[in-house]
Order: C-alpha cells, then sequence, then structure tokens
C-alpha cells in the first residue's frame, strides 16, 4: 500500500496536511481534536453552523452535503488531502468521482461510503457476496409487497427499517399482520430521502449487543494494512438509539472468535483505512451481522476513558497513515445526556457534583439548539469492573441537569 499523503506539516500554511470532516457533530468534534493535537489542518462541514466538530475545527462551512455541485465546489476551494465523512447523507456518488479523479482520498474508501448509507447495499455485501450470518430479511417497495414478503417467510416478530434512515427513525416492530400498515407508513414519514423502499428483518431475540470496533491501519513493520479489534463494546438501545454502553461486554470465547471473524471479513471487503463500528447480535455462541459504520460508532464514546487510545484517536492515526494500539486500558462506561427540553441554548446544572464522581469525566458537546431527545451530552466513568463503571456513568448522567437558559 502506497500513501499519496504528504508529511504532517504546519497548518494554514503551504506544508499543511489538511483533513475535511464531512459532518462535524460530537463524534467528528473527537476527530477533530485528535487530527489537531497532531497538527493537521481541519476543516468541519455540516448543513447547520456551529456544529460542535466546527467549533475546535480551523475553517467551517456549512452546506447541503447531498448536494453533489455543492459539494464539488467545496472539495475544489479546499483542496484537502483527506475527506472524513461522518454522517450516512453524503452525494456519495460524487465522493467516487472525486476520489477516481485523485481530487482527494476518501476515508474509507467512497464505495464504502456509498454501500453503507443504503441498507441493501450492506446487506446483501455482507450476506449474499460474504456469506455473513445476518436476519433473515427481504425489501420491498410497497405495503403490497411487504406483506408479501413477512408472508412468505420472514414472519412475526419482524423489524421494518426504511433503507435510508439511521437513529431508529421511521423504524418498528412488527407483532403481526396489524402492525403491517401502521408500520409501513412509519416507515414512509421516517426514511432520510423520499425512497420507497423498507428493508424487513426477521427478529433476533439477542442475549446482548455488540460493537466491534475494528480499526485497519498501516502496520509499519510490513507497510501493509493490518486489522486490529477493541475489546468488544456492549450497549442498549431504547427507540433506536444508544442509551448506554459499556467496554469490555463478556462474551464466550467462540462468540468473540466468530465477531471478530465476521468483523474481519466485512471490514476488508469494504477497504481503505480507518475504525468501522461492526453492530453484531450475539445469543450464546451465535453471532448475527446487522450493520457497519465505516467510521467512529456512536456506542464507542466509552473509549474515551477505558481505551489507551479512543476509538477516534485510533480513527485520527489510521487514516493519517500512523500506528495505532487498540488495547484496553480498564473498563469504562458511557451514558447519554439528553437535552430534554426543546430550548435554543442550555446551562448545564450539577457539573461540579457529577465531576466529584471517582474516575469520572464528561462531554459536553456544545449543539447550539437542544431538543427533548437531542444528545446533548455524554457521562464517562471508568470502574474496577464493567457494573460499577456504568453505575457511575448513569449517576454522573443523572447529576448533570440541562436547563433552558
Ligand atoms: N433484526 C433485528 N432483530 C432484533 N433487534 C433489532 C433488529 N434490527 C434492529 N434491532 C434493534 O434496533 C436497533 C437499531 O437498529 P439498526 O442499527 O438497524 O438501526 P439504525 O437506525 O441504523 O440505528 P443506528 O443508526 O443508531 O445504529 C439495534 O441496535 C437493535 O437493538
Ligand atoms: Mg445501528
Amino acid at each position: 500500500m502506497t500513501l499519496s499523503l504528504p508529511p504532517l506539516g504546519t497548518p494554514l500554511s503551504d506544508a499543511a496536511l489538511r483533513v475535511m470532516l464531512l459532518g462535524a457533530g460530537e463524534l467528528g468534534k473527537e476527530v477533530i481534536i485528535a487530527l489537531q493535537r497532531l497538527g493537521a489542518e481541519v476543516i468541519a462541514v455540516d448543513r447547520y453552523a456551529d456544529a460542535p466538530g466546527q467549533q475546535v475545527a480551523h475553517r467551517a462551512h456549512v452546506i447541503d452535503m447531498t448536494d453533489a455541485q455543492a459539494l464539488r465546489a467545496l472539495v475544489e476551494a479546499e483542496r484537502p488531502h483527506l475527506i472524513v465523512p461522518e454522517i450516512e447523507a453524503i452525494a456519495t456518488q460524487e465522493l467516487l468521482r472525486i476520489e477516481a479523479e485523485g481530487l482527494a482520498e476518501v476515508i474509507p474508501t467512497a464505495r464504502a461510503a456509498q454501500l453503507t448509507m443504503n441498507r441493501e447495499g450492506i446487506r446483501r455485501l455482507a450476506a449474499e457476496e460474504l456469506g455473513l450470518p445476518t436476519s433473515p430479511y427481504a425489501f420491498a417497495d410497497s405495503l403490497e409487497q411487504l406483506r408479501a414478503a413477512v408472508d412468505g417467510g420472514i414472519g412475526y416478530p419482524c423489524v421494518v427499517k426504511p433503507v435510508m434512515s439511521s437513529s431508529g427513525k421511521g423504524q418498528s416492530v412488527l407483532r403481526g399482520p396489524e402492525d403491517l400498515q401502521s408500520a409501513w407508513d412509519y416507515a414512509m414519514a421516517g426514511g432520510r430521502v423520499q425512497l420507497t423502499r423498507v428493508i424487513v428483518e426477521g427478529f433476533i431475540e439477542f442475549d446482548y449487543e455488540i460493537t466491534q470496533l475494528t480499526v485497519r491501519a498501516i502496520d509499519p513493520s510490513s507497510g501493509e494494512v493490518s486489522t486490529s479489534f477493541c475489546e468488544p463494546v456492549g450497549h442498549l438501545q431504547v427507540h433506536g438509539d444508544y442509551v448506554e454502553s459499556w467496554q469490555p461486554q463478556p462474551m464466550s470465547p467462540l462468540a468473540l472468535q466468530r465477531s471478530r471473524e465476521v468483523a474481519g471479513k466485512v471490514t476488508a471487503a469494504l477497504g481503505g483505512r480507518g475504525m468501522f463500528g461492526v453492530e453484531l447480535f450475539v445469543r450464546g455462541d451465535e453471532v448475527w451481522f446487522s450493520e457497519v459504520s465505516p467510521r467512529p460508532h456512536d456506542t464507542g464514546l466509552v473509549t474515551l476513558c477505558s481505551q489507551r487510545q479512543s476509538e477516534f484517536e485510533l480513527h485520527a492515526r489510521a487514516i493519517l497513515g500512523l500506528p495505532v494500539d487498540a488495547s484496553l486500558r480498564e473498563p469504562g462506561a458511557s451514558a447519554v445526556i439528553y437535552g430534554g427540553v426543546d430550548a435554543a441554548a442550555l446551562r448545564f446544572e450539577g457539573v461540579a457534583q457529577a465531576l466529584a464522581v471517582p474516575r469520572s469525566d464528561l462531554r459536553l458537546f456544545g449543539k447550539p439548539e437542544s431538543f427533548q431527545r437531542r444528545r446533548m451530552g455524554v457521562a464517562l466513568a471508568a470502574g474496577d469492573d464493567v457494573e460499577q463503571a456504568r453505575e457511575r456513568a448513569r449517576q454522573v448522567a443523572a447529576t448533570v441537569r440541562p436547563r433552558a437558559a
């Protein structure tokens, strides 16, 4: 593998290594901070002003990232060496062209960004090309097709999701035929773009679910990309959004081995360098692939307190062609802090008491607007074991009280 990257240099000079983040939310903010520490020049792009990552970048731009022309114009103006997608909703067709022309390198690859923004692309790759175990699934373009797919083998309970959506939007669990109509209507309202296609998946009765953080980085001894696995991250989802995560999730040796096999295969097929969050369901020794993010994963926020190098530092290092250390430092946990109110700005009360919890830490993202169910911060805590860490993280989160300013 030959790196076409210039060496790290001096930001805001001709000797800068320039990185453009497409999406600058709380995950992008941490990637940007890691890049800034290594002296990269960082350009943060989002669809609204003062996004968290824009507050710590060298320059910020507000564009509609699904607009191919606007995206190209910005890339041509800024000439980044690396383009790092942080969200799914991007004009990935244009990223393919930008990459093919050699205008910039897309992380991990433009194809990976394109395949994973649509559930159909990544599911067909994982199940049909790679033969990975997944829930039974079908695609439907109408209520009638959906009914036929469920009757034809998927059965109940099952899950319906728009093919283009994230954070559980438009997603519902169906218990019987009486749920078909409302699930279809909800999916049509919740999709990211006007696309009438859904995936219906058989419901997996898992014991627990994990994110297998997997990083592809250049091994300096060989000059080749090598794959490292973080300890498994366990998490709890409510309404399709993660509310708590912890590391390491205890697993049977066979389930862990299978998880890493699945993660290794799907990340190798996507290629490139960087961090991937491979979502897996586990029951006993059985493992199912669910989906993968070709970038740091929200449940991996826990690694800010549990690993030597967080998933964000690992991503920054990997994309810059530097070696990585994916090892655990100590058991840790994260708990999400929601806005709890609809407000233009917040004040956080209770922060001092919260941080008096032993081995705790906090991220307040600085989002310019709060909603009831918007993630505005995250509590972090380390412990002697995962249980203690989880208890502490929950305590920190509960002690921080967002108030409308
Ligand atoms: N087939 C399934 N069987 C059982 N549970 C499921 C299934 N599909 C999804 N879920 C549950 O719903 C959660 C969200 O599903 P999924 O990851 O597909 O949606 P998403 O919108 O991409 O979420 P995010 O963007 O937050 O990762 C999963 O983490 C899991 O808890
Ligand atoms: Mg998911």
